[in-house]
């Protein structure tokens, strides 16, 4: 079994994510990349990209305040962190030495992750941005409350290296060429 050559763990220990992923919180990125997997796996889309696609999802999030309180029906209207954060992953992904083909895949997959932005309007979605969207959704609580249930640090490494390894085991076992997986699919 072979890991991918970016891990789940090698992006969150990295200080860009650590400094961003921290503002949406480390428990929704973790939940949400383990809904993906799920996801992929059962759709037969290419888990290492879905993984990587709903870690780093809401890593354009802001301190979204107003009077120094968080302003959940504002940022809900007026925010821009899919754009800011398919730059911010997109970055990141290459400094690590991602394969750039899936470096843009997931990318966009982030850029059109929420339903509620104008750029989704009149947008048909690939399977694997869908599924991003879906990840994303299911761990969502009213008011972007699930933003504010924390883990500890430690313990959202411990759950990626779980899911790097299944990775691992769902690329060994995938047929389909892609990139430099030489095995996958989008
Ligand atoms: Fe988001
Ligand atoms: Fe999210």
């Amino acid at each position: 079994m072979k890991l991918p050559r970016v891990t789940l763990v090698s992006l969150l220990t990295d200080s860009i994510a650590l400094k961003h992923l921290r503002v949406a919180g480390f428990r929704h990125a973790v939940v949400a990349a383990e809904y993906a997997y799920d996801l992929a796996k059962e759709r037969n889309v290419c888990t290492d990209l879905a993984t990587k696609a709903a870690l780093l999802h809401d890593i354009g999030h802001t301190s979204w305040e107003k009077h120094g309180k968080w302003d959940f029906e504002s940022y809900d209207y007026f925010d821009i962190h899919p754009i800011k954060g398919a730059e911010r992953a997109h970055e990141l992904l290459t400094l690590k030495g991602e394969h750039l083909g899936k470096a843009r895949e997931i990318a966009l997959a982030i850029l059109f992750h929420s339903g509620s932005s104008p750029i989704n309007t009149n947008l048909k979605l690939t399977p694997l941005q869908e599924l991003v969207m879906e990840a994303d959704d299911i761990d969502e609580l009213d008011d972007g409350e699930h933003h504010n249930i924390e883990i500890s640090l430690d313990d959202a490494l411990d759950r990626l290296e779980i899911l790097d390894n299944k990775v691992a085991k769902h690329l060994d076992d995938c047929n389909k060429e892609c990139w430099d997986c030489r095995k996958g699919q989008v």
